[in-house]
């Protein structure tokens, strides 16, 4: 019965869109035991965090309760939960908000990450049942805010992180010294500090406001309580990376005296723009020459292919090996976490020095 409702709810703390949400047949929907526990995991606000924003919560429950009413056969003997309803009157009461103020609004989300598959010998799958998820704060309905494109999560991001999860990514950053670049919510670093076993992440940005979310994100991303290896810190391409606040800390524990130093870099969605590729090719540059960098993970959504081939032409001219990884995206339909569009092709690519 849980099974049944796991995939819609891990789309429901994503905020996925109602098209795409995999709600149970009608015939499972009515029976009692799964309508409670649709409440208790998805409505109950006294006990769920993060809860999905009212506006988005009442158009799920409309189309859960219309489910259910068209699959009762029998009224005498088939009901909505008393909860559900209630939960229901209460949403429509609530004043309506304008479209630009929901899309303004900071959200917290709740990502959960894909089943973790195992291949055996004789390619058995196993499914492991422990739900892997992250939370970060983000204002889902825009593009740019705050002259940033990084207030919400990109699909390169859930891509990466599908395939850090997995685990031949997990073998790149266990144990690392990781560093990741124009890093917007800090999803994938939460990721990697919160379940992938790295010895550090330094989660960095250009933009101080989204540094601030992050580190008010963390305390709800600890491990029962413990903290992860986190350090958030304003880091704009081109200039130097200060150790100053959350930094201090890592250097002093770290390799005191010495410049800091790193294993690998991360980067989701960065090659967008021309015009900010010098920069951020001279970055990477950086990060080898002076923090140790072996190698630089990024994923990227094929968008326009001139912008992206003024990145190839500038890896090659600064002797960079671009291998492409063989990680493919998992059709939206077919995906279990990290739920994202697959209509531009995202890659993932190794960057390192020829
Ligand atoms: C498209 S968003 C991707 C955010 C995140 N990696 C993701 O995939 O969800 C690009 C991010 O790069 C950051 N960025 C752009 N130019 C930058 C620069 N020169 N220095 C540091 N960060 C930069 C932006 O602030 C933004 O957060």
């Amino acid at each position: 019965m849980a099974g049944s409702i796991r995939k819609l709810a891990a789309q429901y703390f994503q905020l996925v869109d109602l098209q795409h949400l995999a709600l149970p047949p009608g015939p499972v929907l009515v029976q009692p035991d799964v309508q409670a526990a649709i409440y208790e995991r998805m409505f109950n606000e006294t006990t769920v965090f993060p809860i999905p924003p009212a506006n988005y919560r009442s158009r799920v429950l409309k189309l859960i309760l219309s489910r259910i009413e068209e699959s009762i056969t029998d009224p005498e003997e088939d009901e909505i939960n008393d909860d559900l309803m209630e939960c229901w009157t209460e949403l429509v009461a609530q004043p309506k908000q304008s479209a630009v103020q929901q899309a303004q609004q900071l959200s917290f989300i709740k990502y959960t990450a894909p089943a973790e598959t195992k291949t055996e010998t004789g390619s058995v799958t196993q499914y492991a049942n422990i739900e892997r998820s992250v939370i970060t704060s983000e204002s889902r309905g825009l593009i740019l805010s705050a002259g940033t494109t990084g207030f919400r999560t990109w699909e390169a991001a859930l891509h990466l992180g599908s395939f850090l999860a997995s685990e031949a990514g997990k073998a790149i950053v266990r144990n690392k010294r990781v560093i990741e670049l124009g890093a917007g919510t800090g999803f994938l670093s939460l990721v990697c500090a919160r379940y992938l076993g790295v010895r550090s992440v330094v989660v960095t940005d250009r933009e101080p406001a989204l540094i601030d979310n992050m580190r008010e994100c963390v305390p709800h991303n600890l491990d029962n309580g413990r903290s992860i290896p986190i350090y958030p810190a304003v880091w704009e391409w081109g200039t130097p990376l200060e150790r100053t606040g959350d930094l201090a800390g890592l250097a002093s524990g770290e390799d005191e005296g010495e410049s800091i130093k790193f294993d690998v870099a991360l980067g989701a969605d960065l090659i967008y723009d021309t015009d900010i590729i010098p920069l951020l090719l001279s970055t990477v540059r950086d990060l080898f020459e002076n923090y140790h960098i072996e190698h630089f993970i990024i994923a990227a959504t094929l968008r326009n292919e001139d912008t992206f081939r003024t990145f190839l032409n500038g890896c090659e001219t600064n002797n960079f090996n671009v291998e492409t990884l063989p990680f493919e995206s998992t059709p939206s339909q077919d995906q279990t976490g990290f739920f994202h569009s697959t209509s531009i092709p995202i890659r993932t690519y190794r960057i390192s020095r020829k």
